[in-house]
């Protein structure tokens, strides 16, 4: 179905289309728009004000705009925007009249007032819309939707009503209020989604908005709600406990692992239960005479032990915590076998996990149980919020995760820090005596001449053909023809360069995957394998990089902020978090990045020298700047995070874009207090020639990176990216110190991680 809702341009702009606009976007209704004269408008639909829907059978109509998103609606039956089944329909109209009565009509009034200081009817409107949002807040509690399970154009109307409420200052969406906390986790939700963003977009007349083009070829929908048909998980999550007052007086199951438990008098235990879900763990109270399997359960070893316990979820009597669950049905998964030195019997005595505060140093040796510590369990919540929010804010931005290759010929950075992946060394762990294969000059033999000259034909004929490198062969080194892939093949260092590839084909791309590097350098920031997330940008120059990589890493600490809020407050409170951890993160989110050139900060550097600053290393133009440096910078001198660009060529690699001065490179790290570079990134060299002659200043045979330099034989645009580690990020936002704390599973070698 295609409609046109024609309108005054300020009608077309108005929160009133707003809604319309996104209730077709929503329900991929084909809805044109167009702007017209009142008079105009009038002669379309004679009850028109100043918006009219034309359907495409010709019929129009005017009315509220309520009215018209209705109507806009039933042209998607499919969708469910006006609720499923009668019952719903009902439940979702008295919404709609609800955001119009309790929220436009006061939003609006206040308008009109503004600026003739009626102070009381300000207040009184505040009162009125507190009220309000405070229903709406009961009414979200169970539920992510204002009716059903599926958006229908009542959370549309509300989210627009609110919107235009939030710009009022009659609520705040970004307040920490308790008392709002369900809808605005509904409000984000509602707000951020495809169809809301787009529709709030200002749009050009003529143009249509919604998903499906005039020629009917239909774009991405609204995702579906996750409903879980099948699976049903046999108990409740301890943070869904936490969070929800209704389990309050009813009987639920929880299952987890015991933090600690604590017998009194033979009568009763107290176990503190944690599933991983959040870091509380929660309290359970077993007694001998009220709780199936107490025995057992009074012989479970302690901590460590794993149950499943069913009971009534209580308002707590006790200090320091809000409910807790009296215990009818304890069932003991899994003892602690414990108990004597070999671990035969059931005792505390083994597990090493205590309640105690471990080293952090100690924990990398029991990796297998660090999924259990307070600290590690967090840090991996915040892994997977931060994995979660990078998908987000590059699919939100319209960009394709691309999955680059693990193994690779190429090696992106030039560096040489590769690990070979090969067969050459027999497939079964325990050959022994491998004799690698290595290349001999094959001895060289008297030719005919027509020999001779069929051999140069041949060659000149597959010269032209090829311009394939040819595998460099050194007499006594490795033979790496005679391997899997008839070359050397490396773990990748970096996806970049075959994510731009895909960068000038999909404009905008990223690539998000394991890494590997065997450098050097076993610091606290340095991984031999780290992930990393590599976004590339088609018809961008470095500016453009530095703010998609600005918007990004604070889009990451804003998530965390807000999603995180309990590990974060862990940190902050841990002795091996900071202090101070959230201030430092609201800091980089309030502030811009400072922006200056490598030699800019060279000169500070320099003066900072001269005037008494120890540093190990004496600052100098061409130096690749170690991380004291860095750090100075960011710490000492701009306490923020600092973008640093035009660095040297000679310390950069290959593809970067040559600037005009033929001395520097248009590449910028992303500098951050406590780490140093958390992000590296470039504008690419996009034109062929000094492509080439890169290559060959770098030592690298661009032959070697044919198809990097063929993309700027056809059709090159200029382009950039850039690369953030991501355990560096981890480090960033949860203030841990060594990045072999933020990775699930350690290597051993001795106790430390290579
Ligand atoms: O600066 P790097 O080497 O840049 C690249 O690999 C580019 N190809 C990225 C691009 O433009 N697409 O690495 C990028 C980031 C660094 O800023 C750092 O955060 C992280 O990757 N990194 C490491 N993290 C942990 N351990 C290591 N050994 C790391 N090496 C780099
Ligand atoms: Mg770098």
């Amino acid at each position: 179905m295609v409609a046109t809702l024609t309108g005054t341009p300020e009608a077309l702009k108005s929160s009133g289309a707003q809604k319309i606009f996104a209730a077709a976007k929503c329900g991929s209704v084909s809805l044109a728009q167009k702007s017209a004269s009142a008079d105009d408008i009038k002669s379309i639909c004679a009850t028109a004000d100043d918006l009219a829907l034309t359907l495409d059978n010709g019929a129009s109509f005017g009315g509220s705009s309520s009215f018209l998103m209705k109507l806009v609606a039933s042209l998607a039956p499919a969708s469910s925007l006006l609720g499923n089944g009668d019952k719903d329909a009902a439940h979702v109209d008295s919404w709609v009249t609800y955001a119009t009565t309790n929220f436009e009509v006061v939003v609006n009034a206040l308008k009109a007032s503004a600026g003739k200081g009626e102070a009381s009817l300000v207040d009184s409107v505040k009162k009125d819309v507190d009220y309000s949002i405070s229903v709406l807040n009961c009414h979200l509690i169970p539920t992510g939707y204002m009716v059903g399970d599926k958006v229908t154009i009542a959370d549309i109307a509300l989210a627009v009503a609110l919107q235009s409420a939030a710009e009022e200052k009659l609520w705040d969406p970004a307040s920490d209020d308790e008392k709002t906390v369900n809808i605005r986790k509904w409000f984000s939700t509602i707000t951020s989604a495809d169809f809301f963003t787009a529709a709030d977009a200002p749009v050009a007349a003529e143009t249509s908005v919604a998903t499906s083009s005039a020629e009917g070829v239909t774009f991405n929908g609204v995702a579906p709600a996750v409903k879980n048909k099948l699976y049903k998980r046999n108990r409740i999550r301890i943070k869904e406990v936490f969070a929800n007052p209704a389990y309050i007086g009813q009987e639920i199951t929880v299952a987890g692992w015991t933090r600690t438990l604590r017998k009194a008098g033979g009568k009763l235990l107290f176990i503190e239960l944690n599933d991983g879900s959040c870091g509380t763990s929660i309290q359970c109270t077993c007694e001998a005479s009220e709780t199936e399997g107490f025995e057992d359960a009074k012989k479970s070893g302690g901590t460590g032990s794993s149950f499943q316990l069913t009971g009534t979820l209580i308002e707590s009597p006790a200090d320091g915590q809000a409910v807790e669950l009296k215990v009818r049905v304890a069932k003991l998964l899994g003892a602690v076998y414990g108990g004597d030195p070999k671990g035969e019997t059931v005792g505390g005595m083994l597990y090493p996990v205590s309640k105690k505060a471990h080293t952090l140093e100690f924990m990398r040796e029991i990796a297998h149980l660090r999924p259990r510590t307070s600290v590690h369990a967090a840090a991996m919540r915040v892994r997977h919020a931060m994995a979660y929010a990078t998908h987000k804010f590059f699919h939100d931005n319209g960009f394709l995760y691309i999955h680059t290759p693990i193994v690779t010929c190429a090696d992106c950075e030039g560096a040489g820090e590769q690990f070979a992946v090969t067969t050459m060394l027999g497939t079964d762990p325990h050959t022994k005596d491998v004799t690698l294969p290595v290349y001999e000059e094959p001895e060289k033999k008297e030719l005919s001449k027509k020999e001779l000259k069929r051999l140069a034909k041949k060659n000149a004929k597959g010269k032209q053909e090829s311009n394939k490198p040819e595998e460099v062969k050194i007499p006594g080194a490795v033979d790496y023809t005679k391997d899997f892939f008839g070359r050397r093949g490396n773990l990748t260092v970096s996806g970049q360069l075959n994510v731009e590839t895909h960068a000038c084909a999909l404009s905008d791309v990223y690539t998000f995957g394991p890494t590997f590097r065997a450098e050097n350098s076993h610091t606290a920031r340095h991984l031999s394998e780290f992930w990393m997330i590599e976004p590339e940008i088609a018809f961008a120059d470095l500016e453009d990089d530095i703010n998609l990589a600005e918007d990004y890493l604070k889009y990451c600490v804003e998530y965390a902020l807000e999603m995180c809020a309990e590990d974060l407050e862990f940190f902050e409170n841990s002795p091996h978090g900071e202090k101070g951890l959230r201030d430092r993160l609201k800091n980089v989110l309030e502030n811009p990045f400072k922006r200056l050139t490598y030699t800019e900060a060279i000169e500070i550097l320099e003066k900072a020298y001269a005037d008494g600053v120890e540093f190990e290393v004496k600052p100098e133009w061409g130096i690749d700047l170690p991380s004291e440096h860095e750090r100075y910078l960011c710490e000492n001198v701009f306490k923020k995070p600092v973008v640093l660009t035009n660095y040297p060529k000679e310390i950069k690699a290959f593809y970067m874009k040559l600037d005009e001065d033929g001395k520097t490179v248009s590449a910028a790290d992303i500098l951050v207090p406590k780490i140093g570079e958390i992000i590296g990134g470039s504008q690419r060299e996009h034109r062929k020639e000094v492509l080439v002659e890169r290559c060959i200043e770098m030592g690298l045979d661009p032959k070697a990176v044919w198809w990097y330099v063929d993309l700027r034989k056809f059709g090159t645009v200029p382009h950039a990216g850039f690369g953030l580690g991501f355990e560096r990020l981890i480090l960033f936002i949860t203030g841990l110190d060594n990045i072999r704390d933020v990775i699930p599973f350690p290597r051993w070698a001795g106790n430390a991680e290579f």
